[in-house]
């Protein structure tokens, strides 16, 4: 790491160089994690976009692998998702890996590509696009298997809708349904869907949306419900609206496929389309999220999505430390109602999070955090909800973002930093600090 990047993350996965934007196709196999991106090879902002592969046993530690889907004749290559074709049913060998990505042109199809030796490389269809409509926002096509309906299934923002179309053999597509007319906010596009089912049963459909986001901007929108293999049904009012983390960076969050224990591990792009292209970073720009584990709480009748860090960070937590480091963990304990959390380094810079119990409220100011005027849209102090007491915080800081979790899921915040010296210097008050080094 160079002075020049000094903002790299040290934990965080980020392109070795040039763009990234959304995580695509993430899946799980053999023990190893998948992470292809939206990539542009040839520079640091938007443009050339292909997926770019990366992989980790660990969810922490990432390899580049290279760029093994790029531009064609249909377009080039937005975001997409990836199965593991445990029966071969879409004809190239059991365990194959298949891959959706929207093709992008002047308009946006689906197209679909295979990979037969665990997602290294991958072949083309000749049959390609294979889902069109008739929409100018049609686009990331997100795969699952679903065992209650024995079918395959793919959800496709469309507008401001999610189209849910099935299929046998992964080729061949029948619409099912559309979701999304009057639910949640419709304040931007809807990107980057998934639908899952959680442990108890329930569905939960993610729609990233941009702009709209509660602080300006994108963010993960979701809702929960029910999927009867043709239908998602929000179980909500229509009117509420219901975000996955209060940060101003957390966007375009998917879940791999296949992963282990039935676990939702999602990963976001940790950027805002507002400044993401401004972002003070030199020879890459953005880094995902840390690893997060998706679950359900619920809260006065309400079901909500519990976001925890993924068990891979906690096996990542290295010796204690008596004061921050950019490649931390600090976990706040015994919080009282008003507890304040101040990092800051030698030249005033600072990011002040406070905790209300009464309020049941959690903010972060990131307004004196360092470097804030390469855009107006980036000085701000996010709050959220936090659905009842906070036991602990886990606040995992790196080079140049902090995340911060109930450490039982029921708040998220994810923002990014660029302090011009690292911070060193960490004040509580109303509650009882320990930090640890990420390995
Ligand atoms: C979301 C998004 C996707 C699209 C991709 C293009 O950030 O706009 O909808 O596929 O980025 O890079």
């Amino acid at each position: 790491v160079t002075n020049k990047e000094k903002y790299r993350p040290a934990y965080h996965h980020t392109p070795a160089w040039g763009w990234m934007n959304d995580p695509n196709g993430m899946f799980y196999k053999d023990g190893v994690w998948h992470l292809y991106y939206q990539h542009n090879p040839y520079g640091s902002l938007w443009d050339n976009l292909s997926w770019g592969h990366s992989t980790s046993r660990d969810l922490v530690h990432w390899t580049f692998e290279g760029d093994p889907v790029e531009p064609d004749a249909w377009g080039t290559i937005f975001s997409g998702s990836s199965i593991v074709d445990h029966d071969g049913v879409a004809g190239y060998g059991k365990e194959a890996v298949v891959a959706y990505y929207t093709s992008a042109r002047e308009g946006q199809t689906q197209s679909m590509a295979y990979s037969t030796d665990n997602g290294t490389t991958f072949t083309k269809y000749a049959g390609n696009p294979v889902i069109t409509a008739k929409a100018p926002d049609f686009r990331d096509p997100h795969l699952f298997y679903a065992p209650d309906f024995k079918k395959y299934y793919v959800i496709v923002s469309c507008g401001q809708k999610m189209n849910i179309y099935s299929s046998d053999d992964l080729k061949t597509w029948t619409f099912e349904s559309s979701f999304g007319e009057g639910y949640g906010c419709h304040e931007g596009v809807w990107e980057c869907p998934d639908l899952m089912k959680m442990s108890n049963g329930k569905w939960v459909l993610v729609c990233n949306i941009n702009p709209g986001g509660p602080f300006g901007g994108s963010a993960t929108q979701y809702f929960v419900g029910n999927f009867d293999g043709h239908k998602f049904t929000c179980e909500s009012n229509p009117e509420v609206t219901k975000w996955m983390d209060y940060g101003k960076d957390h966007y375009a969050a998917v879940t791999f496929d296949n992963a282990p224990d039935g676990r939702h591990v999602a990963i976001a792009w940790m950027s805002n389309w507002q400044y993401a292209t401004q972002v003070p970073t030199q020879q890459y720009r953005s880094a995902n999220s840390i690893p997060r584990d998706l679950g359900i709480f619920t809260d006065g009748g309400e079901d909500y999505v519990s976001v925890v860090p993924s068990p891979e960070m906690t096996a990542a937590r290295g010796r204690r430390l008596a004061s921050p480091s950019t490649k931390c963990e600090i976990v706040v304990s015994k919080l009282r109602d008003g507890a304040t959390i101040v990092l800051s380094n030698g030249k005033g810079e600072k990011v002040t999070m406070k905790y209300s119990s009464k309020n049941k409220a959690f903010a972060m100011d990131r307004r004196t955090s360092g470097k804030v005027d390469f855009s107006d849209a980036f000085p701000c102090v996010t709050t959220a909800p936090t659905h009842g007491r906070i036991n602990a915080l886990r606040i995992f800081v790196d080079a140049s973002s902090i995340e911060a979790f109930d450490a039982d899921g029921k708040m998220a915040m994810t923002n990014l930093v660029f302090p011009t010296e690292p911070y060193n210097k960490l004040t509580v008050k109303g509650g009882k600090a320990v930090i640890y080094e990420i390995k």
